[in-house]
């Protein structure tokens, strides 16, 4: 996976990147607890590289992302083993624990804030029709880098088999994300994913 996000993002990860391998690690120790968290990260990580630099997000733009998308649920430190890994459907309580992860993060990376990615961490479940937690914030108040990682994490979830349920296919998925356009996801970033996810031939058009 790093040698694909070396190849993918172009000069400034080569600056990078003993940094992200050093943090890398940092993540892999503090999340072995859950080892979905952290491969779901890797992948996470690729999509949403791919996603912003198909948007033309500048330099700046893209470390944040990078960074973000690494860290983005590292709040679930907090959440109870039993509660991420429980198969049936979450009790009010049990989801509150849930709720708090974006914030729990945001405050975690409070002291190693890079590019203050504490807020797209924040903003990682927010929805655009207001819908998301913890803030529930409206489309003009989520910042992009949020949304793509919203995109990104969505499907990277629904495509992958959870305790809870099987993975869907990545063409179900994608059905799934469209049909959300305008109300959970922004379209532009809908539409840059399933292109990209077309080229490489895991989506049929
Ligand atoms: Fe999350």
């Amino acid at each position: 996976m790093n040698e694909f996000i070396k190849e993918h993002t172009g000069s400034f990860v080569n600056n990078m990147y003993q940094h992200l391998h050093e943090f890398d690690e940092i993540i892999h120790k503090v999340m072995k607890k859950d080892m979905y968290t952290y491969e779901h990260n890797n992948r996470l990580r690729g999509y949403t590289l791919q996603i912003g630099e198909r948007l033309n997000l500048n330099k700046n733009t893209m470390e944040k992302l990078t960074f973000a998308a690494l860290f983005h649920d590292i709040g679930k430190i907090n959440v109870p083993d039993y509660i991420l890994k429980k198969p049936g459907s979450l009790s009010e309580d049990e989801f509150n624990y849930i709720r708090m992860h974006p914030t729990d993060g945001k405050e975690m990376v409070g002291a190693i804030d890079i590019n203050s990615i504490g807020d797209i961490i924040e903003q990682h479940h927010e929805r655009i029709d207001g819908s998301g937690y913890p803030l529930g914030l409206k489309n003009g108040e989520i910042l992009r880098e949020a949304k793509i990682i919203a995109v990104a994490d969505s499907y990277d979830a629904m495509t992958t088999d959870r305790p809870y349920r099987k993975a869907m296919s990545p063409n179900i998925a994608m059905k799934e994300l469209e049909r959300l356009v305008g109300s959970h996801y922004e379209k532009d970033v809908v539409e840059v994913f399933k292109s990209i996810l077309v080229e490489q031939g895991i989506l049929e058009e």
